[in-house]
């Protein structure tokens, strides 16, 4: 394969691995610095050049995008993914996982632990929003990274004054529950594809609370616990990562995730793991590179009238209990894609498969039709809240390919 690592720094490490890991396993690389690419958008011929010339088509590209120029390289993953390149990290996912809040946004739809977290506009939320999470609290001003940008604040007016200080500097900012069991120390978990590859517990300097290791903390090789391996996994793959470094904080409840990387560095994870982390992303990248990236909302916009919809299945929908061969689905020409269920997705069922209460089937099919399935809640909740809540927090009428 012909690989290119997009990457701002080659003389990283983390560079140097990849190019290396890749040439050991026979493939051809070349690092390309994001900055001197030229996008092409052009109708039906997506293209760009590289330092003004064309480039030699690509088989895979490895997104290395750190928090500077974040928007520029994400835009050269997007245009190699316009030209069906195998991207190892496609660039919507790169997105999400670039912005904290917008990430624990997106996993409050699931069932996954993450620490109690506020975002405020407003100077008179800030207050409720603090004896919400409770005190002491954490606050993040949302575009830091290597652990500056993140404070603790003892007390309520402690916390006020630093929020509204920082809301003066237009800082975006988190407030979010300090979990102080998990005091200076955290979890990184690798996750490449369907797999954790590596994981490591970062323990912080004394007198510090958090466990950067650009802020001196060390590292120690660990064997994840099931339960932390499946919200590492559940994580990147709700995020849409194939590759990344989850970050969880060991509370008394079971793992909360903190952060999602898109672009973790591998220097420390190798070093305290003891695992080729490189090889294998390259050998995931082997087996993958023939299933490129594509927006499925794209097609799916292009065949009007039609839907992707998650249907609840609440206690009294006639639908529980039944087999899907059994529902009128079939008939209908309704598409069950994957059924969710706790935490579990059930991809492409068979028409024998059972059809639980509290499942959330994934479906496509005729806009008019779907609707009739979709539990009207706010009619309901208004006339009695009581025999109508549903219990999964997945109930959004509105959910589909918008
Ligand atoms: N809610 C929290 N509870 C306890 N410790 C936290 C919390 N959030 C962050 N920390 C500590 O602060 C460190 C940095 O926070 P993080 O959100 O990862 O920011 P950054 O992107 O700057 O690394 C974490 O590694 C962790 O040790
Ligand atoms: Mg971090």
């Amino acid at each position: 394969m012909r690989i290119g690592i997009l990457t701002k720094t080659s003389r990283s490490y983390t560079a140097g691995r990849f190019r290396d890991a890749a040439r050991e396993r026979g493939h051809r690389v070349r690092l390309l610095d994001p900055g001197k690419f030229a996008l092409m958008v052009e109708s039906g011929r997506p293209s760009l050049t590289f330092k003004g010339r064309p480039l030699t088509k690509l088989d895979a590209i490895i997104p290395r995008i750190g928090a500077r120029q974040a928007e520029i390289s994400t835009s050269v993953v997007r245009q190699f993914e316009q030209q069906g390149v195998y991207c190892a990290n496609p660039s919507h996912a790169i997105s999400i996982a670039g912005d904290k809040l917008r990430t624990l946004q997106v996993l409050s739809r699931h069932r996954i632990g993450i620490p109690a977290s506020a975002f405020v506009f407003d100077k008179a939320d800030i207050g409720p929003a603090i004896d919400k999470v409770g005190t002491p609290v954490i606050i993040k001003v949302l575009s830091g990274t290597q652990g500056a940008g993140v404070l603790l604040a003892e007390t309520r007016k402690m916390a006020e004054a630093i929020i509204e200080s920082l809301q003066i500097a237009k800082q975006n900012l988190l407030i979010q529950e300090f979990v102080s069991e998990s005091r200076g120390r955290d979890i990184r978990a690798f996750v490449v594809g369907d797999r954790v590859v590596a994981a490591m517990r970062r323990i912080a300097q004394e007198d510090e609370f958090r466990s950067n290791v650009h802020l001196g903390a060390f590292t120690e090789a660990v064997e994840l616990d099931k339960e932390y391996e499946r919200a590492a996994l559940l994580a990147a793959g709700i995020l849409g990562l194939r590759v990344a470094g989850v970050d969880l904080l060991e509370s008394n409840d079971g793992p909360k995730v903190m952060e999602v990387n898109a672009s973790p560095g591998l220097e420390g994870i190798e070093a305290a793991s003891g695992v080729n982390v490189a090889g294998e992303i390259i050998e995931y990248i082997e087996k993958q590179v023939t299933f490129p990236d594509l927006d499925i909302r794209e097609h799916l916009h292009l065949s009007k009238g039609y839907r992707v919809v998650e249907i609840p299945i609440l206690p009294k929908s006639p639908l529980a209990g039944q087999a899907l061969h059994e529902t009128p689905f079939k008939e209908q020409e309704i598409l069950v894609l994957n059924i969710k269920r706790d935490s579990i997705v059930l991809p492409s069922p068979s028409g024998t498969e059972k059809i639980l209460p509290g499942d959330v089937l994934l479906c496509y099919g005729k806009e008019l039709v779907l609707k009739g399935y979709i539990p009207q809640r706010m009619k309901k909740k208004r006339k009695s809240a009581k025999d109508s809540v549903p219990e999964n927090p997945t109930q959004d009428s509105s959910a589909g390919a918008q």
